[in-house]
């Protein structure tokens, strides 16, 4: 038989975020909105965080999961970088886009680039000439991917899920792409920046029917998320 959802569920509103630096500069953006969240993602096991509204909990997933929650409604909203939206797929550069998803604001959070960067020893010039072979490793595939495509360099790519600094360090690839905040990583590793790819920062996403279906609370908080970039 066919479940009709609960009054609760039709009022509740479900923001999934993850842990770390987009959860902490995503507090001052929901205190603005009223939303204090009771428990500290850090401390606690718990998935679901309560807030001081009995309609608003967080949930806590990995990045990377935070487009497919949001996609497939089993958060109404959430926070994540660019780099994450881009690898979910989908065009991006509009406010609406595909996969039920609806990206309403640039919080301006959470800030870094996505970077080309080989080892201090490596001739990336010579290596990107017209017609050559790069040996990449990422995790951003799909960025990774269109951006070699663009500038006409065929690329191997080798799909990592972290420390792709080792990469090139053990003659694994001739370069990486990765995210680069002060760059301290890639000196500690002997490894220099070649190329700035792109701009990133943290974003929300509106799941469509929700925002039909619950407009006025969905609506109320991106205003006041809106009302709040910048002065966190
Ligand atoms: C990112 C990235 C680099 C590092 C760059 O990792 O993958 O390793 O930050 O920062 P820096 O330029 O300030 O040194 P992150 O800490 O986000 O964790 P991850 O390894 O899980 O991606």
């Amino acid at each position: 038989m066919h479940r009709h959802p609960t009054e609760n569920e039709n009022r509740m509103i479900t923001i999934a975020l993850s842990k770390g630096r987009i959860f902490e500069e995503t507090l001052p953006l929901l205190r603005a909105a009223g939303i204090e969240v009771l428990d500290d993602p850090e401390k606690s096991r718990k998935l679901i965080l309560d807030t001081n509204h009995a309609d608003v909990r967080v949930l806590v997933v990995r990045a990377t999961d935070v487009p497919t929650y949001v996609q497939f409604g089993g958060a109404d909203m959430g926070i994540t970088g660019k780099d994450t939206l881009l690898e979910h797929g989908g065009d991006w550069g509009s406010a609406t886009s595909g996969a039920g998803l609806f990206q309403p604001l640039d919080l301006q959070i959470s800030k870094c680039r996505i970077s080309v960067a080989v080892r201090a020893d490596f001739d990336y010039a010579h290596a990107v000439r017209q017609g050559a072979r790069l040996k990449v490793a990422t995790k951003y595939v799909a960025i990774a991917r269109e951006f070699f495509a663009t500038k006409g360099v065929h690329v191997d790519l080798i799909k990592l899920y972290g420390s792709m600094e080792l990469a090139p360090l053990v003659g694994m690839a001739d370069a990486i792409v990765d995210l680069v905040s002060t760059g301290n990583t890639l000196k500690a590793n002997n490894l220099v920046e070649v190329e700035h790819i792109m701009d990133i920062s943290a974003r929300l996403v509106v799941n469509q029917a929700a925002l039909k279906l619950k407009r006025e609370p969905i609506r109320n908080i991106i205003n006041a998320f809106a009302g709040a970039i910048g002065k966190a």
